[in-house]
């Protein structure tokens, strides 16, 4: 496996994860011994972005089925689906990744060794994640072009998948084939995944990038200092419109006013072929004190009213490609995901 940063680490019994919510300052790690562990790391962002949050649900399944297997393995699957399913609300990835632990178990449970069979289909479900973000970063490739100064909001890179990244996958790829590119970094406030997360991993990975705060991109727009606009997506449905980060959708309509490409790179395991269109997608609202405080400190008086909801949704006409596994989409996308998918057949 080619992943680009090492964030999580499985003994057979105890997941490690790199503790998110302390870079950039320091690197530290936690460990999930009891699915409650994973629960709690997802839940309060630890370990987050769409694809790591299934990878990890799916260790959190393997370590409760591990821990309870007297007690009845598909009594234990069915435990961890409940609980993890309760952690984050809007990336799909997590519902799919629970989805996959349970047929796995639904079709293998006669076999003596189907512990083993689950706990190798988690370790699938993360190596086959960073050869997906591989492949999208091949067929995005083709819309960089050397000199572009690329835009990029959250974190949608090593640390928010397996171990590659979805739209920064994209712009590491570009930076291997020596194209010279700029990243803009948006901060992404409250959390400031793009500050912390997407910043700290473009620095080591040697590639230019200036962070801006997120009122900013419209002025650079105007300015035509930026060229396109690569985003993640934490959920997609049948009519292409799809959820990201709180902030995306504001993007997606400056760049549309400025004719900035803007394209949306996700696996398959971020579709939810079930849903129609964006306004169905369920968004998660998240703590007053993530909008009052950053480090501990109140920038706000502490008793705010607050509004926070954690992911917008953009609609089909805003986005000029999604770039998955399975090749690009371009408009119109109810006709281009349902023939990628093989829906209707
Ligand atoms: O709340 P987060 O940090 O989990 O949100 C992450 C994002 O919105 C990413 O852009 C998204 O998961 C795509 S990442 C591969």
């Amino acid at each position: 496996m080619s992943a680009i940063i090492k964030h999580i680490e499985w003994d057979g019994k105890i997941l490690k994860v790199l503790d998110q919510k302390r870079l950039p300052k320091e690197e530290q790690w936690l460990e999930c011994e009891r699915v409650e562990d994973v629960c709690r790391v997802i839940k309060d962002m630890n370990i987050r972005g769409a694809p790591l949050i299934g990878i990890v649900a799916a260790f959190g399944v393997v370590i409760n089925v591990k821990n309870n297997k007297s007690h009845g393995i598909e009594k234990a699957i069915n435990e961890a689906i409940a609980l993890l399913s309760q952690s984050r609300p809007t990336a799909v990835n997590l519902f799919w990744a629970l989805e996959r632990m349970k047929a796995t178990y639904t079709r293998n449970k006669a076999r003596e060794d189907v512990v083993e069979v689950l706990e190798q289909e988690a370790y699938k479900i993360w190596e086959e994640d960073i050869q997906i973000s591989e492949k999208m970063a091949e067929y995005g490739v083709q819309f960089v072009e050397s000199g572009d100064r690329i835009l990029t909001h959250c974190n949608a890179g090593a640390l928010a998948t397996g171990g590659y990244g979805t739209a920064l996958g994209v712009i590491y790829k570009a930076n291997q084939q020596g194209k010279d590119i700029l990243v803009y970094v948006d901060e992404t406030r409250p959390v400031l995944q793009g500050a912390r997360l997407t910043c700290w991993e473009l620095k080591k990975a040697k590639i230019k990038y200036k962070l801006i705060s997120d009122n900013m991109a419209g002025f650079l727009m105007n300015q035509r200092k930026i060229d396109k606009v690569f985003v993640g997506a934490d959920r997609i449905v049948k009519n292409g419109g799809f959820a990201n980060k709180i902030g995306t959708y504001s993007l997606a309509c400056l760049a549309k006013k400025h004719n900035i490409p803007f394209y949306v790179v996700a696996p398959s395991s971020s579709f939810d072929l079930n849903l129609e269109n964006e306004t169905q997608i369920p968004i998660e609202y998240r703590s007053r004190e993530e909008v009052i405080f950053i480090n501990e400190k109140p920038i706000a008086p502490v008793d705010s009213d607050v509004e926070n909801p954690a992911f917008d949704v953009t609609p089909p006409e805003l986005v000029t490609a999604i770039i998955c596994e399975k090749g690009i989409i371009k408009p119109p996308f109810t006709e281009g995901i349902s023939r990628i998918f093989n829906l209707g057949k």
